[in-house]
């Protein structure tokens, strides 16, 4: 990892806290990253071609409308994790007890991971909007070292971040903006990029950001 990273240690920073906040002070489809549709998520989802019983990790949920939209393609073996339990208080809460029943939560920090080492066999990672919060250089190793104990081989990584002309902060926070070199670069050479695009994501408030979408596979 030869970029620089983000100045600001943040090691005190109460992530946890700062998210629950986040879900708590504001309804869910009010908050930035609020997508009824998650398109250009689903499209790579669909490229990757998975069975239904095919294991889903889903990095940093929140209470994002995916997870209904999987539901509903008959998938039946989604992980939920998230940082914060209000995030998936909230996502409960817009489940229906059937729906919810299909799913496994795990509340547990992506960077400081405790719960989510028990995973393994993963066929598909997820992320939409999490990584680019992750700063500094040991939150983005232990992020990746996460990802790769936990994937299995040809399992697939859909990483959709804020591109190079993105924001530069999002919900209070410095972000790490990312292009589908960096994402391969830090992947390494066992992740072999299938598909990428630029995408222009409308805010609630009308405010556009700008992401990167990438689908990796892993080869070996
Ligand atoms: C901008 S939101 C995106 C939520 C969701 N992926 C979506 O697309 O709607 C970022 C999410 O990452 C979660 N998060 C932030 N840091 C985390 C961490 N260290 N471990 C797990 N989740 C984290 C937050 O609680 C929040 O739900």
């Amino acid at each position: 990892m030869n970029e620089s990273f983000c100045k600001k240690e943040v090691s005190d920073f109460d992530y946890e806290q700062h998210w629950n906040n986040a879900y708590q002070k504001t309804p869910t489809n009010n908050l930035g990253w609020y997508e009824e549709n998650p398109t250009p998520s689903l499209e790579l989802i669909s490229a990757c071609n998975l069975p239904k019983d095919a294991l889903i990790f889903n990095a940093g949920a929140g209470a994002s409308k995916l997870i209904e939209h999987l539901i509903t393609m008959g998938f039946s073996n989604i992980v939920v994790n998230d940082i914060a339990t209000s995030a998936l208080t909230e996502l409960k809460n817009d489940l229906s007890d059937r729906k919810y029943s299909q799913l496994q939560f795990i509340v547990d920090d992506l960077t400081n991971p405790s719960e989510l080492l028990k995973l393994n066999n993963i066929d598909l990672w997820h992320d939409r909007a999490v990584l680019h919060f992750f700063c500094t250089k040991a939150q983005q190793e232990a992020y990746f070292n996460l990802l790769k104990k936990v994937l299995k081989i040809g399992g697939f990584v859909i990483l959709a971040e804020f591109n190079l002309d993105g924001a530069k902060k999002c919900s209070g926070l410095d972000v790490f903006n990312y292009d589908e070199n960096m994402l391969q670069e830090r992947l390494g050479a066992d992740f072999k990029l299938l598909k990428s695009f630029n995408y222009i994501f409308t805010q609630p408030s009308g405010d556009t950001r700008e992401y990167v979408y990438t689908l990796f596979q892993r080869t070996a």
